[in-house]
């Protein structure tokens, strides 16, 4: 990672840390999963609210590092007014990129801030602490009733 980026990742991850948006229960959720990362005992729950396929507000709740926590954070952030099958294809997106697949400039463009992320590939351990939350959606989209963990 060039210094430039290292500075906006430290900085990305520190703001979303520090104040993570839509950190909060939803009643009565359209969707919700609950995800836990084995390796360090973190465990995150997943709200979703939809309207005619739109994601209408998202939010999280639970306990985690700082990297989960803002990986969180901007996913809640970037997902609200998306469309079900949008919010897939950018869960994708995020997951090609935060495990050292080959992704466009262009793809990475559309990530927005979260793009800060990519440095997480070079640590295995990282990328679960990065895509815990991003799992954990997923499921809940799917109606998966169980627990999603980031070792399976
Ligand atoms: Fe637990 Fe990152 S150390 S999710």
């Amino acid at each position: 990672m060039d210094s430039e980026l290292r500075e906006l990742y430290q900085q990305v991850i520190l703001d979303h840390n520090k104040s993570p948006r839509n950190f909060r229960k939803i009643e009565h959720p359209d969707h919700f999963a609950e995800g836990y990362n084995p390796l360090c005992g973190d465990r995150i729950d997943i709200y979703v609210k939809v309207e005619n396929n739109i994601i209408t507000d998202l939010s999280f709740q639970g306990s985690g590092c700082a990297i989960s926590k803002a990986s969180a954070s901007l996913m809640s952030s970037m997902l609200k007014g998306k469309s079900e099958e949008e919010a897939k294809e950018i869960f994708n997106r995020f997951h090609d990129l935060v495990t050292g697949h080959d992704i466009s400039a262009e793809e990475i463009e559309k990530l927005g801030k979260l793009a800060v992320l990519e440095g997480v590939k070079e640590f295995p351990a990282r990328v679960k602490c990065a895509s815990l939350a991003w799992h954990t959606l997923n499921s809940a989209l799917n109606e998966d009733k169980n627990v999603v963990s980031t070792e399976e």
